[in-house]
C-alpha cells in the first residue's frame, strides 16, 4: 500500500518565520514516512497590509477545507494575526503541552510534563468591563457550556490515547455558578470515560500543589484566565515562555475537533531573523503536534524525542549556548527522528 499524503496549511509570518517554514519542510521531506501537501498562506504584515481582508478570507477558507495547518509567528501590528484566526475560526480550545527542555537552565528542578487544556474563550477576556458612575468598575465573567465540553471531550480523548489523568480545577466552591457549570459539564464528559483517572483541585491549592509535586498532575482542563496564569507559570518551571507549542481547536456539532491549528509560543524574533539561528524547536513540537492531530502518532513522537534527546546531549542552536545553525539542527533532528 503506498503511503498517505495528507493536506496541510502552512500560514507563513515574519522575522524567523521564513527560515523556520523552510526546516519544517526539510525536516517533513527527509523523516515523515509520508508527504506532506502543503497549501501556503502568506501572512506576513507586508502582504497583510497590501491585500487586507482578501487575505484572511483566504487563510480562513484554507485551514477550514483542510482542517490542519501550522501557523508561524507574525507581527502584531493594526491586528493580531492569532486573534482574527482565533476568532474567525471558532478555535474555542488551546492544548498547551508544557514540559521540561532539556538545555534550557531552570531555577526549578523537578521535572514538569503538563498538558494544560484551556477554554480559549469567554471568562472575563471578552468583556472590556465598564466604569459603573465614577468609583466602581465591573466586567461580566462568561462560562459558556459548549466551550466547556468541548474541552472537556478533548481532555478526556486526550487522556483514553495517552494513558494520562485529568485534573480540573476551579474555585467551584466560591463562585458556584460560573466554576460550577464548569466542573458539573466536566463531571457530565467524564462520567463517558470511567477508565479515566479524574480529579478537582482548586485552583489556587493545585499552582502550590504542582510546584510542590509536579509529577502528580498529567492533563489539567481549565478555564480561560486559569488556564492562562497556569501556562505562564508552568513555562516558567522550565525556564522558557518560548521553547512550548499549541493546538488550536475548532468543534463540531458532536464535538469532534473539526480545524486543528499549531504554532510555536515565540514570536518573529526580529534581532536574529535572516541569520541562520532561528531554534526551530518549538515549531518542531508544533509540527509533532500535528502529526499527532492527523493520527500520526509514532512519527510525532519521533519528531518530539528527537528534538528533546538532541538537546539532552548538547546538540543546540545559540540561543541555549550551542553552536548549530538552523538548518544543521534540522539535519540532525532528521537523522535521529529517521532510526
Ligand atoms: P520574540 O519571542 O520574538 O523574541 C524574544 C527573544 O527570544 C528575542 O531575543 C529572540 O531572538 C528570542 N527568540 C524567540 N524565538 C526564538 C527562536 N525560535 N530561536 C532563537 N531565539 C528566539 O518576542 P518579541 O521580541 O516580544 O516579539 C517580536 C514580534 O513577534 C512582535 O512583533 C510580536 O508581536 C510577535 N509575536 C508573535 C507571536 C505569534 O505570532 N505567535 C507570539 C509572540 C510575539
Amino acid at each position: 500500500m503506498s503511503n498517505p499524503t495528507y493536506p496541510v496549511v502552512e500560514l507563513l509570518g515574519d522575522g524567523i518565520g521564513s527560515e523556520l517554514a523552510e526546516s519544517v519542510r526539510q525536516l517533513a521531506e527527509s523523516c515523515l514516512p509520508f508527504r506532506l501537501a502543503w497549501r501556503s498562506v502568506d501572512l506576513t504584515l507586508k502582504n497583510r497590509r497590501q491585500r487586507g481582508e482578501p487575505l484572511y478570507d483566504e487563510a480562513i477558507e484554507a485551514m477550514r477545507s483542510i482542517g490542519c495547518g501550522l501557523k508561524y509567528p507574525t507581527v502584531t501590528a493594526e491586528e493580531s494575526p492569532n486573534q482574527v484566526l482565533r476568532s474567525r475560526l471558532d478555535l474555542s480550545v488551546i492544548h498547551r503541552p508544557v514540559q521540561t527542555i532539556p538545555g534550557i537552565p531552570t531555577n526549578f528542578k523537578a521535572e514538569v510534563d503538563l498538558d494544560i487544556v484551556r477554554i480559549a474563550t469567554g471568562g472575563t477576556y471578552e468583556d472590556p468591563g465598564r466604569m459603573i458612575g465614577k468609583q466602581a468598575a465591573v466586567s461580566l465573567r462568561i462560562v459558556e457550556r459548549e466551550p466547556c465540553r468541548q474541552a472537556a471531550t478533548y481532555a478526556f480523548e486526550l487522556a483514553r490515547r495517552t494513558h494520562k489523568s485529568v485534573t480540573s480545577a476551579s474555585k467551584h466552591t466560591i463562585q458556584r455558578i460560573t466554576d460550577g457549570l464548569f466542573e458539573s459539564i466536566v463531571r457530565e464528559v467524564g462520567a463517558k470515560y470511567p477508565d479515566i483517572k479524574r480529579r478537582i483541585e482548586l485552583f489556587d491549592a493545585l499552582l502550590a500543589k504542582i510546584v510542590l509535586k509536579p509529577a502528580e498532575y498529567q492533563i489539567v482542563l481549565v478555564l480561560n484566565e486559569y488556564g492562562d496564569f497556569l501556562s505562564d507559570m508552568a513555562c516558567g518551571l522550565v525556564g522558557s515562555l518560548g521553547i512550548g507549542a499549541s493546538g488550536n481547536y475548532a468543534f463540531d456539532a458532536e464535538g469532534h475537533v473539526k480545524i486543528g491549528m499549531f504554532d510555536a509560543a515565540h514570536g518573529t524574533a526580529p534581532d536574529i531573523a535572516g541569520q541562520g539561528k532561528a531554534n526551530p524547536t518549538a515549531i518542531f513540537l508544533a509540527l509533532a503536534l500535528m502529526l499527532y492531530h492527523l493520527g500520526e502518532i509514532r512519527a510525532g513522537s519521533a519528531v518530539k524525542n528527537a528534538c528533546l534527546d538532541l538537546l539532552r546531549e548538547g546538540t543546540r542552536t545559540p540561543d541555549l549556548g550551542g553552536k548549530c545553525t538552523t538548518l544543521e539542527f534540522t539535519a540532525a533532528v532528521a537523522a535521529r527522528a529517521k532510526e
